[in-house]
């Protein structure tokens, strides 16, 4: 069988661009859905240094620096995550009357990232 040289490997070579730019295209329009529903623990680990390590431990081990403030691995045993959701976009705290903890006001994304944080070192897990 006699071929043009070249021709073959250029509609090969098309069809292997296709499939990525397929493949592309579903990484586009899936992965940033993906990132926003599930979060992304280490930009939530960012944030909680940023904004919550002045007061609670927010790592596996080691108490807050101030001690009224629940070590973040702990929250859990309280109640669930999810209800740090609303609190943490709209800028309420629940659940307690201390004014030492601070408002804070989140983006959704930005909330996602701290909750899937929170759920990645909770010592006992809960739904
Ligand atoms: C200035 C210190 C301070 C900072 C900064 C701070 N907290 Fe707190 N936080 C506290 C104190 C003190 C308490 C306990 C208050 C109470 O129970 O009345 C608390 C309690 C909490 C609770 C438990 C509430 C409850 O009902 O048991 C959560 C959840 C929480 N903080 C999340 C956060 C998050 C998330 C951040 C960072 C975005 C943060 N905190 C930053 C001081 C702080």
């Amino acid at each position: 069988m006699t071929r043009i040289k070249g021709n073959g490997g250029a509609s090969a070579q098309y069809a292997n661009m296709t499939i990525r730019l397929i493949l592309l295209a579903f990484t586009i329009l899936f992965a940033p859905h993906v990132a926003v529903a599930a979060g992304v623990a280490s930009r939530g680990r960012m944030i909680a240094v940023r904004y919550c390590s002045p007061c609670h431990a927010i790592g596996l081990k080691g108490d807050s620096p101030n001690h009224k403030s629940p070590p973040f691995r702990t929250i859990s045993q309280r109640y669930p995550i999810m209800d740090l959701e609303e609190a943490l976009g709209e800028g309420i705290m629940v659940g307690h009357e201390g004014l030492e903890m601070p408002m804070f006001s989140f983006e959704p994304a930005d909330v996602e990232d701290l909750l899937a944080y929170l759920r990645s070192i909770q010592t006992r897990k809960r739904k």
